[in-house]
């Protein structure tokens, strides 16, 4: 099976890749196939921004496609960076603009998790949404080289996301879990 993701981020489509090509479904980059486009996200939450971007894609192509809205959400902060995950800072300065944030915030007040909302729209162009958590902490240095955006400042069991493999984060992360769920979903429907 292929699926069309509707994404321009490279990471998305390793992370997606890597945990669905063992199990037989191939992912195609809405860039190749044939929608080179970038839906505003003018979405308030994760499930309306994921569902616009796989809309945009599924308009032009009338195929399948799944995309995906993620971010973190901070707890000390009111939710934020959230749904501007993305467009929180400059890119190569959100981290620190978290950190920076969280300066003085107490261990016990450091808690956050990564959100990724997946929306598939089948053939039929019937919408439907998944979603995935990952709980962890804001620590107060960024550690590590692997992943990608917030990453090295999200610890989980005291290492941080970019200090695990990518076997080891797909196995815990927000978007590991909710392509779980998207897959125990495609199968239902098959
Ligand atoms: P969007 O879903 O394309 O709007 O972007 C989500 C943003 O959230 C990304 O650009 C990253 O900054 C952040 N993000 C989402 N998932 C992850 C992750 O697995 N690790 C680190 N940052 C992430």
């Amino acid at each position: 099976m292929k699926i069309i993701l509707a994404t321009n981020n490279a990471n998305k489509l390793r992370e997606f890749s890597e945990i669905l090509s063992p199990i037989g479904i191939e992912v195609l980059s809405q860039k190749e196939a044939g929608a080179d486009i970038e839906a505003d996200e003018t979405g308030s939450t994760f499930e309306e921004n994921a569902y616009i971007k796989a809309k945009a894609v599924y308009d032009l192509l009338k195929m399948p496609v799944v995309a995906d809205d993620s971010g973190l959400e901070v707890d000390a902060l009111n939710g934020e960076p959230g749904v501007y995950s993305a467009r929180y800072a400059e890119p190569g300065h959100r981290c620190a603009k978290v950190l920076d944030k969280m300066k003085g915030v107490p261990d016990d007040r450091r808690t956050a998790r990564f959100v990724c909302c997946i929306c598939y729209i089948d053939e039929k162009g019937e919408p439907h949404t998944v979603r995935g958590e990952c709980e962890g902490r804001i620590g107060y240095e960024k550690r590590g080289e692997n992943g990608f955006g917030y990453d090295p400042i999200f610890y989980v069991d005291g290492r941080s996301f970019a200090e695990l493999s990518a076997d080891e984060k797909n196995a815990i992360s927000h978007r590991g879990r909710a392509l779980e769920k998207f897959t125990a979903m495609i199968g239902e429907m098959k």
